[in-house]
């Protein structure tokens, strides 16, 4: 069947290779489920992996089957499967256990172990594929009522993590109940971050570069929040008029942003930076200032990376109450479909060049 691979190290390798089928035999166990893909989302990750500042193949391998943002339907499943049965709307997640303490209680995205194992990205091969197969652990049911949001659920399932983060970590506080946030980036996951903010009650502030109006600044607005373009008012000038947020989300895929954002929160206050940045900048900082300030302020800053299964859980039930708050405003983030693997250049073309493409995804398969 066929695949969409990279060979990692090599900039600009993407190709469309053969696989052989996956089967459940690979899970003696029979917990395994097969899944037909639908559709393999791609995102800024998967650029750089193209540009060879990212991932790995698997051990013994010298290419790596991309995709990690998966949607399916189950088409067969192992004896031992409950969750799930054929017919079913699914998504998988991402990281896959190594051998931390964290890894065996099935929080992967926690691990302590310097090496991680990503399907689609790192030392695992992805979902880009016409069929995948997995433990049932790791495959997660979407509901009938969100099939058109399809792709977002592995973005989404980030997007809840950091949030989630933040207010678990902030429980150093005793009492936290935040009023005020910025998120900074308007790509797929700082609107995900702006809508779980908003349906948790916050006053958000989502911020990007673009004038208004625009398809993002559309999505923002219609989720009720407010959106700030950096070109007209500067985050310092924001916090002015605002205040300083208790919380900001840097999702702006640039490290710049993300020291920036120490400048401005709030006491007591917390940053969360989501981005990853493969590539090698350096940069000066008024370090005195953010230190004697963080201090002063007993701020925080957290990193957040992927998201295991209860992430993507509590994600999928935000997006339903998402669909319900704010009808039709989620799926305008899927603006630039792909039909079939064969069109994968194109896939790469759009998700390097095309600058409003917010989202680009691949119809893989019709059901
Ligand atoms: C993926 C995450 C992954 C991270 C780091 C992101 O693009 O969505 O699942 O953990 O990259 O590799
Ligand atoms: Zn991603």
């Amino acid at each position: 069947m066929k695949a969409v691979a990279v060979k990692p190290g090599t900039p600009n390798s993407v190709h469309l290779t053969e696989i052989p089928e996956p089967t459940l035999d690979a899970f003696p166990d029979g917990n395994g489920v097969l899944v037909k893909t639908l559709k393999v989302g791609v995102d800024a990750t998967d650029r750089e992996i193209n540009e060879a500042l990212y991932g790995n193949a698997p051990e013994g391998d010298s290419h790596l089957v991309i995709g990690h943002e998966s949607f399916g339907v189950v088409e067969a499943v192992g004896p031992n499967v409950r969750r799930v049965k054929p017919g079913d709307y699914v998504t998988a997640t991402v990281r896959r256990p190594g051998g931390s303490i964290y890894d065996m209680i099935g929080t992967n995205d926690m691990t302590s172990e310097e090496t991680y194992y990503e399907r689609g990205i790192n030392l695992r091969h992805g979902f880009m594929t016409e069929k995948f197969v997995d433990e049932e652990e790791y495959i997660v049911r979407v509901p009938e009522g969100l099939k058109h949001l399809h792709v977002l659920m592995e973005p989404m399932s980030c997007a809840a993590k950091a949030v989630q983060q933040a207010y678990e970590a902030q429980q150093r506080m005793k009492v936290w109940r935040p009023r005020l946030a910025y998120v900074l980036g308007s790509g797929q996951i700082g609107l995900l971050t702006t809508l779980i903010l908003k349906l948790r009650g916050l006053e958000v502030y989502t911020l990007a570069r673009g004038e208004a109006p625009n398809l993002k600044s559309d999505i923002v607005t219609g989720m009720e929040a407010n959106y700030i373009s950096t070109r007209e008012t500067s985050m310092e000038d924001l916090v002015k008029k605002t205040g300083k947020p208790d919380l900001i989300v840097d999702a702006t895929g640039s490290s710049t942003l993300a020291f920036q954002a120490m400048q401005h929160v709030g006491h007591n206050g917390v940053v969360v930076w989501t981005s990853i940045t493969g590539g090698d900048k350096n940069l000066e900082i008024p370090s005195d200032s953010v230190n004697l300030n963080w201090v002063l302020g007993n701020k925080l800053l957290l990193g957040s990376v992927n998201g295991n299964r209860t992430h993507f859980e509590s994600g999928i039930r935000d997006l339903a109450l998402g669909e319900m708050m704010f009808p039709g405003v989620l799926e305008k983030i899927l603006t630039h479909p792909v039909e079939g693997l064969d069109n994968y250049q194109e896939m790469m073309r759009l998700l390097v060049e095309e600058k409003d493409a917010l989202k680009v995804y691949v119809n893989v398969a019709e059901e």
